[in-house]
């Protein structure tokens, strides 16, 4: 093995253009893939930024071409040689520095490398268990270079925007305690006070508003946050929040704010030109629409109500949701007349799975027949008005779903998702926003027999709907706003109670007693009372927002050291097991049971 002895990079391998033509350059990275030609050996060389050929020909430099025979996939080495154009018929179009190639003067092999686990140089379809494993190897692929060096992107963008908009940014503890956002908490045990424990922040809430209280006005922060929670592709055990709040502001405002700052973000790291105001529906509306409040709106076939309708038909499925305070809705699947029996059928288990009791379907035929099993159940004139109403033409498919409204919404809204992802109707690269506001402040939790916060117990309810927290408090509207991309939640957050009093009847209304609210968050309580302002922000999701714009199905496409399903690094094999000797100075006794 040899050093770079002094040798110094001058060029990396994506910008080396034919203006370098008969230049000496010193390259360094690995070794991409080599092949031997006739006397010629070729060495794809590869850095963060790109891949440039070398040639090593023996008449140029014989001790490099014949230490060029050594090298194999991912050794590094240092290369410096003469910048040549490819010969007629040799040029690679497809990468940039595909007109030109390296004729190799001196090479020195600065590392070995044991053959990788999986193949870098193409597509190819490795496991993510294996790519997990061996993260730095999976590093090394461009796709995933591209994507860390969007993120890097990204929260550049976000600095720059939010600085020249008067932001701090400052720093909130790791360890701390427990921030309800609706997840457990990661504890961690204190050696120096024994059998106490920090809890790791869910988010930085009770911070940023203590921050305000502090009178430090606008802050924000590239957060960690840590949430005990099952996971799915767009949720890690610790996740990144852009994390912001601001003094003196009302929903406008802060809305008209990201506004500007997605902007800029998408402008500045995409080159792609957004053009708020986002839409905007109220919760209710998105729930009656979209069946969701994080709808997609880039495709259509939104649900419509057609219980008046369905009240008086022969259907006496449909009569009885309508008398017992259920609803029918429908959704038109668009010139979708040819899914077959089986596709229909394939859908009824789908709507099913989320609780459908049935899936009644119409296909709409060419003299605008209906041809439904459901078909003899309604008059021409019922026909005809459901068809008006669904502006349905020869060709579609009509689904129905009729039962209490909280069901019909959840499977309508998956039908409609399901639908535009079978039939390909949702488009590629469009980035549709829409704000969701109005949220109900707390819902009813059956399984603990009390309302539960809708986003968190310090949300300010709407001023008009204040009286009812002790009369409706299901009724009680929020100050609470999300932002949704494409169907998925980015960005949530609120205007927050800045009274002792407001919050106060907001415990009450949420069953939090005056011992657990002054044991838990006693110290908001009276940090509220020491002069707060009004004061409101928002936290996206920065892992959700990245992948959203480096089209990828995963946030962990996103994340350097992702965790599996299992809330596992297989990297560095954590969570691990632990010395007695080091449970013992935390306290802690090991007599939990080992699963089977
Ligand atoms: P919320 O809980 O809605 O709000 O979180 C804000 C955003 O964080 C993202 N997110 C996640 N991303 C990846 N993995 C997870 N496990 C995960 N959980 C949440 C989502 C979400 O929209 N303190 C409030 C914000 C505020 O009120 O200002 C909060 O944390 O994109
Ligand atoms: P049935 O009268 O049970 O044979 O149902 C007639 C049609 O209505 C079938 O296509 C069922 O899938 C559908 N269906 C039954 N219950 C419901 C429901 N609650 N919502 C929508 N469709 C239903």
């Amino acid at each position: 093995m040899e050093s770079m002895g002094g040798l110094k990079r001058t060029h990396d391998c994506y910008s080396i253009t034919e203006e370098a033509i008969d230049q000496e350059v010193t390259l360094m990275g690995w070794v991409l893939r080599r092949r031997d030609h006739g006397g010629l050996i070729f060495v794809d060389l590869r850095d963060r930024k790109g891949i440039t050929q070398v040639v090593f020909a023996p008449e140029v430099n014989a001790k490099s071409h014949e230490k060029a025979h050594r090298l194999r996939s991912e050794y590094v080495i240092a290369v410096r040689g003469r910048v040549r154009r490819r010969p007629e018929g040799m040029e690679n179009p497809k990468l940039k520095t595909g007109m030109i190639e390296v004729v190799c003067h001196e090479l020195r092999i600065l590392n070995t490398a044991v053959t990788p686990p999986f193949p870098l140089d193409e597509d190819a379809d490795v496991s993510e268990g294996l790519r997990l494993k061996y993260r730095y190897i999976d590093l090394r692929r461009p796709v995933m270079v591209e994507n860390i060096t969007l993120r890097h992107r990204v929260c550049q963008a976000i600095r720059q925007f939010l600085n020249r908009h008067d932001f701090l940014e400052i720093e909130t503890p790791i360890l701390t305690r427990s921030t309800p956002e609706g997840a457990r908490d990661y504890l961690v045990p204190s050696r120096v006070n024994p059998g106490r424990f920090y809890a790791l922040p869910q988010s930085p809430q009770l911070y940023k508003q203590i921050l305000m209280v502090s009178g430090l006005e606008r802050y924000y922060q590239i957060a960690r946050c840590f949430r005990d929670e099952d996971l799915r592709a767009d949720r890690q055990p610790e996740f990144t929040q852009l994390d912001m709040e601001m003094s003196f502001v009302e929903e406008s405002d802060i809305i008209a704010l990201v506004e500007g700052l997605i902007k800029e973000v998408f402008a500045s790291a995409l080159g792609i030109t957004l053009e708020p105001p986002f839409r905007r529906f109220t919760f209710s509306e998105a729930m009656e629409r979209f069946g969701t409040d994080r709808p997609d709106t880039r495709f259509d076939m939104e649900l419509v109500d057609v219980t008046d309708i369905a009240r008086r038909c022969g259907l006496k499925v449909f009569n009885t949701v309508a008398a017992s305070g259920g609803v029918v809705k429908a959704v038109n699947a668009k010139e979708m007349g040819d899914l077959s029996r089986k596709d229909l059928d394939d859908l009824t288990v789908f709507a099913q799975s989320f609780g459908a009791k049935g899936l009644a379907w119409v296909k709409i035929k060419a003299d605008n027949a209906w041809q439904s099993p459901i078909a003899k159940f309604f008059s021409d004139e019922e026909q005809h008005a459901i068809a008006q109403r669904l502006e349905a033409a020869a060709g579609d498919v009509l689904f129905f779903g009729a039962d209490q409204r909280a069901t019909v919404l959840r499977v309508l809204g998956e039908l409609r998702c399901e639908l535009a992802r079978r039939r390909g109707l949702i488009p590629e690269g469009r980035f549709n926003f829409v704000w969701i506001t109005d949220f109900p402040l707390m819902e009813y939790n059956e399984d603990e027999g009390r309302f539960t916060s809708m986003h968190h117990p310090f949300t300010a309810p709407l001023d008009e709907d204040m009286d009812l927290i002790e009369t409706d408090p299901g009724a009680v509207r929020s100050r609470a706003y999300d932002l949704v991309l494409n169907g998925i939640e980015i960005g949530g957050g609120s205007i927050r109670i800045h009274q002792p009093t407001v919050q106060k009847r907001v415990f009450k209304a949420l069953s939090i007693s005056d011992k657990e609210s002054r044991d838990k968050f006693g110290f908001l309580l009276e940090a509220l009372s020491h002069g707060a302002p009004p004061h409101g922000g928002i936290a996206f999701g920065l892992d959700r927002l990245v992948m959203i714009m480096a089209g990828r199905e995963s946030i962990r496409d996103v994340i350097a050291f992702p965790k599996t399903q299992k809330a596992q690094c297989l990297m560095a094999n954590a969570p691990s097991r632990v010395s007695m000797a080091q449970l013992a100075e935390l306290y802690l006794r090991p007599d939990w049971k080992e699963k089977a």
